[in-house]
């Protein structure tokens, strides 16, 4: 695996990304959050076709993914009976709480939320997707199966990001990611990862 760092400007000129994107503003309070918001908010309004997220939370990230796109965005998180043994876990939300910061807001797009564990999901009748971000269970092989289940959703030139991909990984919860997307770089025969400068963002163009 061959990790290339881009800055987002270089991202926008190579790719020619040129449309305009919004981002809620009332979210992100430190610069690298909101970079990373940018990136997904740019690389949905891009493309606007459908878009997956693995882990919703409390849905902020789908709701900018929804202002960014016509299409729909289809967001994953299991309820807390369904969390399985996965370890690096954010938190176990209940059903109200997850993607609460969406749901109550008449602006949002379409968005469509799916209670599942992403090791059991089996999407269905899902099509035309260009931008999938990965940021649920941490452990390597919930990475790797979620990578390697995305992937194949993923149409030919759409992006695939990944959430908590940083160089030089310390923390056991990067080294983890790291491991994962490693383990799906060597079996799909993918060479190169984007990391994004200044975020935790890790980016395969199919
Ligand atoms: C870091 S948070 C996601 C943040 C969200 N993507 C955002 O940008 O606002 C990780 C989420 O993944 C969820 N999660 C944990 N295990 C999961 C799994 N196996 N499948 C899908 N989501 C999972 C957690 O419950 C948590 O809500």
């Amino acid at each position: 695996m061959v990790i290339n760092s881009i800055d987002f400007d270089q991202l926008v000129f190579k790719y020619s990304l040129s449309k305009p994107y919004l981002v809620s503003s009332d979210t992100y309070k430190d610069d690298r959050r909101l970079k990373e918001q940018k990136l997904i908010s740019m690389l949905c309004s891009n493309t606007n076709a459908n878009c997956i997220e693995i882990g919703t939370y409390k849905g902020q990230t789908a709701y900018n993914m929804s202002c960014n796109t016509d299409k729909t965005v289809y967001t994953v998180n299991p309820l807390p009976c369904q969390m399985g043994g996965g370890i690096l876990i954010t938190d176990t939300l209940d059903r109200d709480d997850i993607g609460a910061f969406y749901k109550h807001r008449s602006d949002r797009g379409r968005i469509v939320q799916i209670y599942e564990n992403s090791l059991n999901w089996c999407p269905e009748n899902i099509e035309n997707v260009k931008v999938i971000l990965i940021d649920g269970c941490h452990d390597s092989d919930y990475v790797f199966n979620d990578a390697f289940k995305m992937y194949n959703l993923l149409d030919t030139g759409g992006f695939l990001l990944f959430h908590d991909f940083v160089l030089n990984p310390l923390r056991s919860w990067n080294k983890s990611v790291y491991k994962g997307i490693e383990k799906f770089c060597k079996v799909i025969g993918i060479e190169n990862i984007y990391h994004i400068t200044d975020t935790f963002m890790g980016l395969i163009i199919k």
